[in-house]
């Protein structure tokens, strides 16, 4: 049988999962599940550069994997695991400080972002993309399924993979990143990008009256045309030819617009939200990060053992 190309992704335990999370990088994954030997993971480190509460994180690591199984990442197909139970990942990170440059990393976007604001910026938080380059090479990665906003970073990865291979001979793949043009930035409710940290977001496993309330809270102008806001995300749910109509029948009408947008939003969460509930009550998530983590490390190691010899430590 001819082998299957790898297929890689990770969500940061940061907060609730959103619609962004899932129509940019979820669906995409649970699409391509089979046809791709696959793997999720939680990275928790990364979560640590902003996140500063173990209860809260090991709560949101939670919220993630639930969020994987209810959207239909089968775990008999692919791997699920923990970063933190992989500390390979933080030794290749290492690895890579020591042949990337401060002016390269410089170019980060979320790095210059943060700086832009004045923020006080960590070290981990400047150094995050050589991280996710361990996290992204060490399993031989061809693909890994992000949203826009994660572009660089798999660039990043692929340069990363290039220098060292030059300075040290053929060890790692060069990953390519996967995004779905429709919905490679999800707008949230005030139409900016969809994110945990402009709390503009829709949970992606709200409660119909919390649909309500965010729907109503989604910003429109007063010029009394199409609420493009609205919009935005209803097309994520509909055809534009269905919709047309729809917006054409109620210029002017926000209130209906809203109130179809809460039907359809609800009709698309209910069955993944019901999953969860379920899951919740009766998966036993530490067996499965057990587990998972386990088949992890076994691959890790072995790619690791290949590095070490490679730079001559160990
Ligand atoms: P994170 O946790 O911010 O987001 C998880 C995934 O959701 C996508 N996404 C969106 N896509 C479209 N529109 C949006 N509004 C939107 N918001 C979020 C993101 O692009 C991402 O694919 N650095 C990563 C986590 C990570 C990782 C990795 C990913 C760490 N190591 C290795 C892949 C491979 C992050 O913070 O994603």
């Amino acid at each position: 049988m001819k082998e299957r190309k790898k297929m890689l992704s990770g969500i940061k335990p940061t907060g609730l999962l959103h619609i962004g999370n899932y129509f940019g990088m979820m669906k995409q994954s649970v699409e391509l599940q089979s046809e791709y030997e696959s793997t999720f993971f939680i990275p928790d480190y990364h979560a640590l550069t902003t996140l500063h509460d173990p209860k809260l994180l090991k709560s949101f690591v939670r919220e993630v994997i639930l969020g994987y199984l209810s959207v239909g990442l089968d775990p008999k197909k692919v791997l699920l695991f923990r970063q933190s139970d992989v500390p390979e990942h933080t030794e290749l990170a290492w690895i890579f400080n020591c042949i990337t440059t401060v002016s390269y990393l410089s170019r980060g976007h979320a790095y210059k972002d943060a700086e832009a604001k004045g923020e006080e910026v960590s070290v981990g938080t400047f150094d995050y993309p050589m991280l996710m380059a361990a996290d992204i090479l060490l399993y031989d990665t061809d693909v890994v399924p992000v949203g826009q906003d994660q572009k660089q970073h798999v660039e990043f990865a692929r340069d990363t993979a290039e220098k060292f291979n030059r300075l040290f001979g053929e060890t790692f793949k060069l990953p390519e990143e996967r995004i779905m043009k429709e919905v490679a930035t999800v707008p949230g409710l005030d139409g900016r990008k969809m994110s945990k940290s402009y709390n503009n977001y829709i949970p992606l496993f709200a409660s119909r009256e919390v649909i309500v309330e965010k729907v109503m809270a989604i910003v429109t102008d007063s010029k009394g045309g199409r609420p493009e806001n609205v919009f935005a995300i209803h097309r994520l749910l509909r055809d534009a030819q269905v919709l047309e109509p729809l917006y054409d029948a109620h210029v002017g009408n926000y209130k209906a617009l809203k109130e179809a947008l809460v039907e359809d939003l609800d009709a698309f969460i209910a069955p993944m939200r019901e999953k969860r509930e379920k899951l919740e009550k009766e998966y036993d998530v530490d067996a499965l990060l057990r587990e998972g983590g386990e088949r992890a490390r076994a691959i890790a190691s072995t790619k690791m053992r290949d590095v070490r010899a490679k730079v001559g430590v160990r």
